[in-house]
């Protein structure tokens, strides 16, 4: 069976089919991925069954591995993933075992986001692996960042243009304050890493938007009106559908999708339904 790559009909994305990714891929399996990926942004793999040790491999074909959060932030509290989760997996879900979170995110919207742009080097990939899904809700979209920017109007790319933007770690992309965080008394105030707010995708060469959330979202050296004002009206255009593609998960659908060029953004579903997945993520570069 040949590796086929179908791109969905939405402003990204791209199903891969013929394939199982729990065999050791071929090299010419991998450079098909990898092309499919820079060029599509979000990348499907249904019907697959991967253990944690598996998912890491395939993930490894493209790089080097990068831990969660969690461990990139040194929580205190701990990520409270089972002892038998390897630290590379980032646990996706609302399920509570004796009296204890099993992962990260609940049941709620998470808001649009890239994932840790809070740190100097953002994971380039993430790749969730649905091991149990509820029967509704629970969506993911994606945002296509390389026609967000290609659709600013001229004033406000000029705006943009060559500014850096803070993005602040005290707050997740919910806007709740973190362990081991203070509040502080804006968003020109929070703690976190610059970034360029048009980066550079180093493998493609294209220039994409890079928000990172909105909530606590600083751009340098603006008054902070201002700051929310220019950053409302960017997601005001960044939220049209055109730019997206809404995923509906059935188990052991893999996804695996380009944090430098891609935001995304996951609906809330019924708390009393159970929810997993398992997300590996690789190793990025400083946004330039
Ligand atoms: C994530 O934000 O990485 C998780 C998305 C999801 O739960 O579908």
């Amino acid at each position: 069976m040949t590796l086929e790559i179908t791109p969905l009909d939405a402003a990204l994305g791209a199903t891969v089919s013929n394939i199982d990714l729990s065999n050791p891929l071929s090299a010419d399996s991998v450079a098909a991925i990898h092309d499919a990926w820079l060029q599509h942004i979000v990348l499907v793999f249904r019907g697959q069954s991967l253990s944690d040790p598996q998912l890491l491999d395939f993930t490894r074909y493209f790089g080097e591995l990068e831990y969660p959060p969690y461990k990139l932030l040194n929580y205190s509290q701990g990520s409270g993933q089972k002892n038998d989760i390897p630290v590379e997996i980032n646990v996706i879900s609302n399920v509570i075992e004796n009296g204890k979170k099993i992962g990260q995110l609940g049941a709620s919207e998470a808001k649009w986001h890239t994932d840790t742009p809070f740190v100097e080097r953002p994971p380039s990939a993430s790749v969730l692996h649905a091991l149990e899904i509820p029967p509704t809700g629970g969506n993911t979209s994606f945002m296509n960042m390389y026609a967000v920017l290609e659709a600013l109007p001229a004033a406000i790319r000029a705006r943009v243009e060559g500014k850096r933007c803070k993005h602040d770690v005290s707050h997740t992309s919910d806007g709740v304050l973190r362990h081991d965080y203070e509040e502080s008394k804006d968003a020109s105030e929070c703690p976190g890493p610059w970034h360029p707010l048009i980066r550079s995708h180093p493998e493609s060469d294209r220039k994409a938007l890079y928000l990172g959330k909105r909530l606590y979202a600083y751009i340098e050296g603006l008054p902070i009106d201002e700051n929310e004002e220019l950053l409302d009206e960017i997601w005001a255009i960044a939220e049209r559908p055109e730019f997206s593609y809404e995923h509906v998960w059935t188990k052991g659908d893999v996804l695996m999708w380009d944090n430098r060029c891609a935001m995304h953004r996951r609906e809330a579903f019924d708390g009393n339904e159970r929810r997993i997945m398992h997300r590996s993520q690789l190793r990025g570069d400083v946004p330039a």
